[in-house]
């Protein structure tokens, strides 16, 4: 499905960037919304809804798996919930596309139902791994095969699940929340840990939808056997789809962007702090709540950056951002250090090695380490680059090119439809020149 077609794109030196940016839903949110709806009892609207390749995927499989949904509108969803035993089996492959989140999450809810499904995904998703959650899933009495730990995952159904209690190797939200999915249908107490606490949202969702949790951050702990009540849902706009805004504002002088209404959950914000340590100008206004996610208006002005070393607990609460912030290091005055993040090397593309890649293509002095990169800031030269099919790594050096010597030619950036439809449109309108 994504990236079928390829795309490439050229993005120009440019202007001061101006004006109100209207990013899109928040992707994690919006998987989980479409599938706790599912599984609910009653008729959930949501609003907001990511209408990226990745979510409509999960939205999807879930239709596949006998779930009515209307599309009333752009970003709504009537979600005609079938209860937690309501799935009904396909015997077509259920295609996750590009979305490492909706595998790995519908991988934890397929281990509880009475049937089996095959959860296939396009190339890179393909090459992901994905004993993070089979290892876990088994010890809870699943039985999921995969390809030596790659998709496809056969998962097979009538098995009887029970809870554990699991002490997460890696910090991973995903993981985390396949768990908890499965506990769903478990018995007994399903407990999870982690090294460093991630996004909440499960937690958080499995709560407005009345399923019983206690959580704090690092650790969930639920009980099988409860029901969920269909509820609504607002999803906040995407803090990721957000930073690619934050960080070319801040590099291009005179610019002033607005971004409204932005989802601030403090697992996701982490490149708000990073940037404002290199001498971002970020101001957060209208703080409020929506649908029970911190939201609040970002605002950010042109601000000369400097290198930093990167704190390591902001790794996690920064994780889809560093594509982004590599581009701010390789324009900050002096040297960027980034350590402890060595899970960029299985997203979409090896996060670490591509963009390292792309940098010194554009003559940045760069050095890759296991675990992170040495990036010494100056100026950006013109060139060409490949995405490697990478959403975030296609929308970062989009960004790079405003503030290149010469235009930057990025490879392979179909994927974007993944998370961010409509980026092309948007950049332009605030003053990108990327076509
Ligand atoms: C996500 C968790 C993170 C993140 C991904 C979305 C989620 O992945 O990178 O984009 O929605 O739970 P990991 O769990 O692999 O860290």
């Amino acid at each position: 499905m994504s990236g079928a077609q390829r795309v490439d794109w050229v993005s120009r030196p440019a202007k001061a960037l101006h004006g109100d940016v209207v990013v899109p839903g928040d992707k994690s949110v919006s998987h989980r919304s479409m599938m706790l709806s599912a599984i609910a009892e009653g008729t959930s609207h949501i609003r907001g809804f990511l209408e990226g390749e990745d979510t409509r995927a999960t939205a999807a499989v879930l239709a596949q798996l006998g779930v009515s949904i209307e599309a009333p509108s752009t970003g709504e969803r009537i979600v005609h919930g079938v209860g937690l035993h309501g799935l009904r089996a396909s015997n077509k492959p259920l295609d996750c596309g590009n979305a490492g989140t909706g595998m790995r999450l519908l991988a934890g809810l397929l281990a509880g139902q009475a049937f089996d499904g095959t959860l296939v995904g396009d190339e890179s998703l393909s090459k992901r791994p994905m004993r993070r959650v089979t290892d876990p899933l088994a010890k809870m009495g699943a039985q999921i095969d995969t390809q030596d730990g790659l998709p496809p995952l056969q998962v097979r159904g009538g098995r009887k699940l029970h809870g554990i209690r699991y002490e997460l190797p890696v910090a991973s939200a995903q993981v985390k929340s396949a768990l908890l999915l499965a506990g769903l249908y478990a018995e007994g107490t399903t407990e999870v840990i982690e090294p460093h606490p991630t996004r909440d949202y499960t937690e958080r969702m499995l709560q407005a939808f009345g399923w019983p949790i206690e959580f704090s951050p690092g650790h969930a702990r639920l009980e099988g056997g409860h029901r969920l009540r269909a509820t609504d849902v607002v999803v906040p706009a995407d803090f990721s789809s957000s930073a690619f805004f934050l960080v070319a504002a801040s590099i291009v002088p005179g610019s002033q962007v607005r971004l409204p209404a932005v989802g601030l959950n403090p697992r996701r914000t982490g490149l708000l702090e990073a940037l404002r340590l290199m001498g971002a100008d970020i101001r957060v206004e209208n703080q409020g709540e929506s649908g029970g996610e911190a939201v609040g208006d970002l605002v950010v002005r042109y601000a000369p950056l400097h290198g930093i070393e990167l704190p390591e607990r902001l790794v996690p609460d920064m994780i889809d951002e560093f594509p982004a912030l590599f581009v701010a290091a390789s324009v900050a005055k002096g040297r960027t250090v980034v350590r402890g993040a060595a899970e960029l090397r299985v997203k979409e593309s090896d996060r670490i090695a591509t963009m390292a890649a792309g940098l010194r293509a554009l003559g940045v002095q760069i050095e890759e380490t296991p675990d992170g990169a040495i990036i010494d800031g100056g100026a950006l030269g013109g060139g060409t680059v490949d995405s490697h099919g990478d959403h975030r790594i296609a929308m970062s050096f989009a960004v790079a090119g405003l503030v290149a010597r010469e235009a930057i030619t990025i490879g392979d950036c179909a994927n974007v439809a993944t998370s961010f439809p409509g980026f092309v449109e948007l950049a332009n309108r605030c003053g990108f020149a990327l076509g």
